[in-house]
């Protein structure tokens, strides 16, 4: 079979590495183009990446020699892009590439709210990617830019997308536990972290009580009409290396038992049978252990790609109270962009390059 040449961007930080860990055998996609800074630039992949992942760096990438952060030119560009930038450098460099006529598969949050730009997570609103009709820039060159969420609220709207659709949802509260692996690496200084919770990430809160109105929300056409609930969310760095858990208390607009509670996770899996390599079995894992969910032992369950969720208990002040934990780089991050490109793949929307046989 044809595999689709595809580029990283940003391909030496802790999210291009899981993109590289993801995309080395990937059965559709293959890694053909990898660009970071300028202080990359020029570098075979193994000299300018501190490789922090347990499995072996793959040979053949590290070979690699990292080019410009520029759109690329000659007979047969990589045409796809995924994109692990932060949100300053990505909001003047994906415009370019999708200018150049790629599809940009991003990670950051420069774009996930700009009207025309869809935020999506396959199982939970895969019907917004026909948003990204509406660009301009699509029109222009064939290109645009798809977004995936911030870390945290993905594993949660995993968790809210089947109750949302069964009993409404009136409001909720979450407060999360992220590990230090979203803060990139070098990210947060041992000093400041280790033995230690601090109650403070820039911006994070204020991205998953938005993001998840518009995850949540309906494809109106050329617009997303926002989820109307209130969402409250408090934000921790803890001293965890991969894995975001959540506690959240719910109110649902109708009254629902435990057993339908748990009956709308269990019978939840929206991309069964679409054969996309990336999606795991069963989006939502229950795990009725009291002590669980713990990232330590539940941040791989579906290979990193299911939230596991537990802990379902009445609460004195919502109606039901339960706790997440999703892997904050896989599901949250690059895992999640691969998923979006396998599903614009199957949909026929990747810009067409030339393949090689696998
Ligand atoms: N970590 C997570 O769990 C997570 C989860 C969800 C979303 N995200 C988002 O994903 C993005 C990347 O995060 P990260 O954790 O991977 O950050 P990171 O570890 O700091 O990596 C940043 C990457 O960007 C590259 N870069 C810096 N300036 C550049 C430029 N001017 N042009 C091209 N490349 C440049 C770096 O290359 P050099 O090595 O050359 O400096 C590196 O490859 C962020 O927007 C973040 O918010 C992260």
């Amino acid at each position: 079979m044809e595999r689709r040449r595809v580029g990283i961007l940003g391909a030496t930080g802790t999210v291009g590495q899981r993109f590289v860990q993801l995309l080395d055998r990937h059965p559709w996609f293959e890694i053909a183009w990898l660009a970071a800074s300028d202080r990359s630039a020029g570098k075979p992949y193994r000299q300018a990446c501190n490789w922090k992942l347990d499995t072996p760096m793959p040979s053949r990438i590290a070979e690699m020699v990292l080019q410009t952060n520029t759109p690329v030119e000659g007979a047969d560009p990589p045409r796809t892009i995924f994109a692990a930038l932060d949100a300053d450098v990505a909001r003047d460099l994906e415009p370019r590439f999708a200018a150049a006529g790629c599809a940009v598969i991003s990670n950051s949050s420069a774009f996930r709210m700009t009207q025309d730009v869809p935020l999506v997570v396959p199982e939970v609103n895969g019907d917004h990617l026909p948003l990204l009709e509406t660009q301009a820039v699509r029109r222009q060159s064939g290109g645009y830019i798809v977004t995936n969420p911030n870390c945290s609220a993905i594993g949660l709207v995993l968790v809210l997308k089947p109750l949302e659709q069964r009993f409404g949802i009136e409001s909720l509260f979450v407060s999360t536990m992220q590990a230090v692996s979203g803060a990139g690496y070098p990210g947060v200084p041992s000093m400041d972290i280790l033995g230690n919770v601090v109650p403070f990430i820039r911006n994070e809160e204020e991205k998953m009580q938005e993001e998840v109105g518009k995850l949540l929300g309906l494809y109106s056409g050329n617009s997303i009409d926002m989820l109307q609930a209130k969402v409250s969310a408090h934000c921790n760095r803890v001293a965890v290396l991969d894995g975001h858990t959540e506690c959240v208390s719910i109110k649902l607009r109708t009254p629902a038992s435990r057993e339908q509670v748990l009956a709308a996770w269990e019978s939840f899996h929206p991309l069964e049978g679409r054969g996309l390599p990336s999606a795991p079995e069963k989006p939502v894992l229950y795990n009725d252990s009291p002590d669980r969910p713990q990232p330590r032992l539940d941040v791989s369950a579906g290979n990193g790609m299911s939230t596991t969720v537990g802990r379902l208990r009445p609460c004195a002040l919502l109606d039901w109270k339960f706790v997440l934990t999703s892997h904050n780089v896989i599901r949250g991050a690059a895992g999640a962009a691969v998923l979006n490109a396998e599903l614009l793949a199957r949909g026929g929307k990747l810009p067409k390059g030339a393949g090689r046989a696998s």
